[in-house]
């Protein structure tokens, strides 16, 4: 009897906590599953994987990220999420132009961009100021101003997007590589483009071959450059290379040592990255970055060309929001108006 009362005693025991144990995770655990399938269920969207873009909104220009923005947004289902970065004067005014047009429907964060990282790292270039613009450079700091991706978009504010940004998201990147670029050698049309406005694909036309640093790197200066003006990123790789140690490294030796082109036009920001990515990028679809548009006023592609293309970049002095500038038709269907009436596009009856 003794051991009867014993063994029902050990029962009652267990029972009771197995009760207490079932409550605990009920009022701890039970909930949030609940929650997160109860999220699922309900809106399939929300399971789809957020891409993130990255796209600089820099003063007097903010009309080009507002048509890149519509642009994406217009020709895509995916789950987008804006990160539109410029200084700390800039923010207000593009949170408003959003706010107060069609584009209130997209998912945005703004980000802070402090110029002080750059002090000392910029050599002044007297030429083309416009180029030292620090929003330039935020393509250095993609992992310390965005968290929580692996993988990220990267894009300069004078494109306009007619794929869908899914595709150039699902682009593979190699195993050790931190970033995906388009050549410059990969299209014939580029190509044809390159010669006729006379300007440099390869890493001759970016680095100073007379100095000595340049010279140490062993880089042929025929060896094919890139455009960093795309970038599919992997910050797992980027922050496990120090990616953006070594490009303030680049930066900083070239105050001391000049060691860039000053006649090139692609923008002070390439040449570091052409070094640091040396032989360790993966490539972009050519369509994906058709670019030089804004190198000439003349200079134009077929039309059959640029419909088939799914990424326009105007890249050089003439932009499409100015005058004169080609195939600005294209680019002007994306563009929404400033409610604030500050940005105005440049056109000759105007
Ligand atoms: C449910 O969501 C919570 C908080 O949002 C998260 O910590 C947890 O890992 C999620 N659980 C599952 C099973 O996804
Ligand atoms: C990013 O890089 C890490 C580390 O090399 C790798 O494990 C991961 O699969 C990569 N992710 C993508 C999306 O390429």
């Amino acid at each position: 009897v003794v051991l009867f009362i014993s063994v029902n005693q050990i029962l009652l025991f267990l029972l009771v906590l197995t009760i207490c144990v079932i409550l605990y995770n009920k009022v701890h655990k039970v909930p949030s599953t609940l929650n997160n399938e109860t999220i699922d269920l309900e809106n399939p969207e929300e399971m789809e994987e957020e891409i993130p873009v990255v796209i600089c909104a820099a003063a007097g220009r903010m009309g080009a990220t507002v048509a890149a923005i519509s642009s994406i947004y217009s020709n895509t289902d995916a789950n987008v999420l804006f990160y539109i970065v410029g200084l700390k004067n800039t923010i207000p005014h593009i949170r408003k132009w959003i706010e107060n047009s069609k584009l209130k429907e997209i998912k945005y964060k703004t980000v802070e961009f402090n110029p002080m990282i750059l002090k000392g790292k910029i050599r002044p270039d007297a030429s083309r100021p416009e180029l030292l613009q620090p929003l330039n450079f935020v393509r250095y700091y993609l992992p310390l101003l965005i968290h929580k991706y692996e993988k990220v978009i990267y894009l300069d504010d004078d494109v306009i997007v007619q794929g869908d940004i899914q595709e150039l998201y699902n682009t593979k990147l190699a195993p050790g590589h931190a970033a995906a670029f388009s050549d410059d050698c990969d299209l014939p049309s580029t190509h044809e483009m390159v010669r006729s406005v006379g300007m440099q694909n390869t890493y001759m036309g970016y680095l100073d071959y007379r100095k000595q640093t340049i010279r140490d790197l062993g880089i042929s200066p025929s060896t094919c450059s890139f455009n960093p003006g795309v970038i599919v990123a992997n910050m797992t790789e980027w922050k496990h290379q120090r990616i953006t140690k070594q490009l303030e490294k680049w930066m900083q030796r070239n105050v001391e040592e000049n060691l860039y082109s000053s006649t090139l036009g692609g923008g002070v920001a390439t040449s570091p990255m052409l070094i640091v990515f040396h032989g360790k990028y993966s490539t972009i679809n050519p369509l994906w970055h058709v670019r030089h548009l804004g190198w000439s006023p003349d200079a134009r592609y077929s039309e059959h060309f640029l419909q088939e293309a799914k990424l326009l970049h105007w890249n050089g002095r003439y932009k499409p929001w100015d005058y004169p500038s080609v195939h600005n038709d294209l680019w002007e269907n994306w563009f929404i108006p400033d409610p604030s009436g500050k940005f105005k596009m440049i056109r000759p009856n105007s």
